[in-house]
């Protein structure tokens, strides 16, 4: 279609009018021109299509996939590139173009209540899984819409408050996120946040939308506006915000038209915003499936394996798997209605919903309520009921987790314990059967004061509309558990690094924690954690050997293969995530002990062993220099850990890197001796004047008190500046000597 033509006859108010919605959920068509509207929905697990209003009954019936939270758990592109390839497949039945979707914000703290909708506190995670799901939709040729881009950790103030972080914490953790979506998986739109970035908005926000997101990631679709973001139009499409979505029913379109008749906005700024979005709705238009299907039961059965490659093992002392010979107590009001799915614009109207008691058919149970789910009320009675099932049968499951009014967009948590009614529950269930089993629906991590009187957990977050088979799949062993956290459980929200910060003073969130989020914080400061980021069992085991690095020593601009072998040395066959991190053992830059910077996820029959290939290049090793803007390699020793969790290291091996960047340092007379030192000719350009200031006045042999001085005074002369051996010279060291070195250092 040849765009330009088009746009070439179209008024400047039809031009305005393409950037902002023709309905809540549509593009705007122009007819005389033959320009069709396009139509977003929700995601971003399920085709949240509006047939009319705002009701839920309104919208069509569809699937409801596992949250992100969940899926995340798999650490399984594949797993993930599938699901977006079905809802690609239900939008083009649909005549859906761009679905909104994935949601790849950071998981900043536990408390925020859409932390379901997002997959994980580490950013190369969350990148990978986001960009699996972008290409999964797009290969159906419907757009896919990354969001919030950026920074948007929490929901309270989400539409004004400011996310306030140094360039480093956003380029390494927040922006990150997005980056390796964006050049992965190539979206076709980005959806931007509702809030500001110190103090601009998101909206227009050109350092970020233009500069970042297009000049250095190389986007080229359109950007739009989370539902209500924009703030002042025409610098928001200055910026580099193409569409307004929904509409604000002319006003800001007119003002589109008035700053180009005034001069104020560039009309060639206009087209090329009306031209990026004509471009996304042919590029939709003309690829369109009319023959697609929606296949709700197909899609039904990929919800179901997506939820039971997903699930976590968090504790297992030789009761799972269970048995269908033995009679089952299912207790807890989940088990006949699970919570599945999270609140707000995410939510599906889901077609059916499959239940554990649903799927259970098969097995000897009894069912008890266990607890009230829309009040956090003990009901002694439901309890009492609960407590005589656990007693006449082999092992009871408790099914729990947060009721909905416990997390969801729109509002943040204040806590993360369990219903208080839940947790009493489990005290009386574990006191009244030694077998007991929790399983958890949450979007979000718990507390689990119960932990330590319980057999076994597993954790199904927010699992989709087939959870219920996937969790009986799992309790029974058809399927072998694979799932890994994505996230940190904290033994207390307190423990939380954002903790004493988050939600902020007013409109002012500042991220303080700077990039120790999550396990980067919790494994720096070498912290106990209920369950670590990646942690996970199995219904079998597997070693790991012969790990092996094509090379030891490499520049930063080298790549590095790493190969190691995995073995399945139990009984039954199952799924293993193999996980690398890179701890950097050199250099000056306070940085996480770890970080992760590769995953496989394999499937290994009983004594079967496989070979798995990392290929590791400089952003592996880097970390953002605010010095130079950029991503910078300090020379020295890297270990490359290939763990089980983030704190579980199974083995290890070193690498030397050679930094080829060269930090132009310019010293002058406050710069140390230390740093001097640091300086390759440092020591031979210094050394004359330190032979002048001897060190020799407090050799060993006159330490007299043995306290160490001859340390102290080389402590002291490392953090003295350059000017000080004046003041702590006999005179013979000048201004001029001091001249002469800095001439000297700063001249190579
Ligand atoms: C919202 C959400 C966004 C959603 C949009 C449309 O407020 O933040 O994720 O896609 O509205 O429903």
């Amino acid at each position: 279609m040849d765009i330009k033509r088009i746009i070439n006859q179209m008024t400047l108010e039809e031009k305005a009018g393409i950037c902002s919605g023709g309905d809540f959920w549509s593009t705007k068509g122009i007819e005389r021109l033959g320009l069709p509207k396009m139509m977003f929905s929700d995601g971003p697990y399920g085709l949240h299509k509006n047939s009319s209003d705002s009701n839920l009954e309104s919208y069509i019936h569809a699937v409801c996939f596992p949250a992100a939270c969940t899926t995340a758990a798999s650490f399984d592109r594949d797993l993930i590139y599938k699901v977006g390839e079905a809802l690609g497949n239900e939008c083009q039945s649909e005549n859906v173009g761009v679905i909104l979707g994935p949601a790849a914000n950071i998981k900043r703290s536990p408390l925020c209540g859409r932390n379901f909708e997002y997959y994980s506190e580490d950013p190369y995670l969350a990148s990978e899984l986001a960009a699996s799901q972008i290409k999964g939709i797009q290969s159906k040729n419907v757009g896919a819409c990354i969001k919030h881009f950026w920074a948007n950790n929490q929901e309270h103030r989400r539409m004004t408050s400011s996310s306030d972080m140094d360039e480093r914490t956003a380029r390494e953790i927040y922006l990150a996120a997005f980056e390796g979506a964006v050049k992965l998986g190539k979206p076709w739109t980005v959806m931007c946040s509702y809030n500001r970035i110190n103090g601009v908005y998101s909206a227009e926000n050109k350092k970020y939308l233009t500069d970042v997101l297009r000049k250095e990631w190389g986007f080229d679709g359109f950007v739009v506006s989370d539902w209500g973001a924009v703030n002042d139009r025409v610098s928001d499409l200055k910026a580099g915000l193409e569409l307004e979505m929904p509409t604000s029913f002319g006003m800001n379109d007119q003002k589109i038209v008035e700053a180009v008749k005034t001069g104020e906005l560039d009309e060639a700024v206009l087209d090329k915003a009306v031209e990026r979005i004509i471009n996304i709705v042919y590029r939709f238009i003309e690829n369109r499936d009319c023959n697609a299907i929606f296949d709700r039961e197909a899609d039904h059965e990929l919800a179901r394996k997506a939820a039971s490659e997903s699930i976590v093992l968090l504790k297992n002392e030789n009761i799972l798997p269970l048995s269908k010979k033995d009679t089952a107590a299912f207790i807890g009001y989940f088990a006949k209605w699970p919570r599945y799915q999270g609140g707000g614009s995410s939510r599906i109207n889901s077609y059916k919903m499959e239940s554990a008691i649903d799927m259970a058919k098969d097995i000897d149970l009894i069912y008890a309520q266990g607890y009230e789910v829309h009040d956090d009320i003990i009901r002694q009675d439901l309890i009492d009921e609960a407590v005589e099932a656990a007693k006449r049968a082999k092992v009871a499951v408790v099914f729990a987790g947060l009721p909905d009014a416990f997390e969801s967009e729109g509002f943040d948590r204040t806590h993360i314990r369990l219903p208080q009614c839940q947790n009493a529950l489990i005290k009386a269930v574990t006191n009244a059967n030694p077998n007991t089993v929790i399983v958890l629906h949450n979007g979000s991590p718990v507390e689990m004061p119960w932990i330590n009187d319980v057999n076994a957990v597993l954790e199904v977050y927010l699992g989709g509309q087939a959870i219920g088979g996937a969790t009986i799949q799992v309790l029974y062993g058809e399927v072998n558990p694979s799932g890994r956290l994505a996230e940190t459980f904290p033994l207390r929200v307190q423990d939380n690094p954002s903790y004493l910060y988050y939600l902020g003073e007013g409109d002012c969130v500042e991220y303080r924690e700077g990039v120790f989020v999550g396990y980067r914080y919790y494994d720096k400061k070498e912290m106990g954690v209920l369950f670590p980021f990646g942690y996970g069992l199995s219904y079998t085991a597997f070693s790991y050997s012969n790990l092996k690095l094509d090379k030891t020593k490499m520049k930063d601009l080298d790549t590095l293969t790493v190969m190691v072998d995995v073995t399945n040395i139990g009984k039954c066959a199952g799924k293993e995530v193999v996980q690398l991190y890179v701890a950097p053992k050199c250099g000056q830059a306070i940085r996480p002990v770890r970080e992760l910077k590769g995953f496989e996820k394999i499937f290994l029959e009983p004594n079967e062993t496989k070979t798995v290939t990392f290929t590791l290049s400089k952003r592996a090793f880097a970390y953002y220099d605010m010095n130079i803007q950029d991503w910078y390699v300090e020379s020295g020793e890297y270990e490359i850990q290939i763990n089980k969790s983030s704190r579980k290291i199974i083995l290890s091996a070193s690498v030397h890197i050679t930094g080829t960047v060269h930090k132009k340092i310019i010293y002058t007379r406050d710069s140390t001796i230390g740093d001097i030192l640091h300086h390759p000719n440092g020591s031979s350009i210094l050394k004359p004047i330190l032979d002048k200031y001897s060190l020799t006045g407090y050799g060993e042999e006159d330490n007299l008190l043995g306290d160490g001085t001859k340390v102290m005074m080389e402590a002291l002369i490392k953090n003295m500046p350059l000017r000080g051996l004046i003041s702590f010279s006999d005179g013979s060291i000048t201004f001029k000597n001091i001249e002469k070195v800095l001439k000297e250092l700063n001249s190579i």
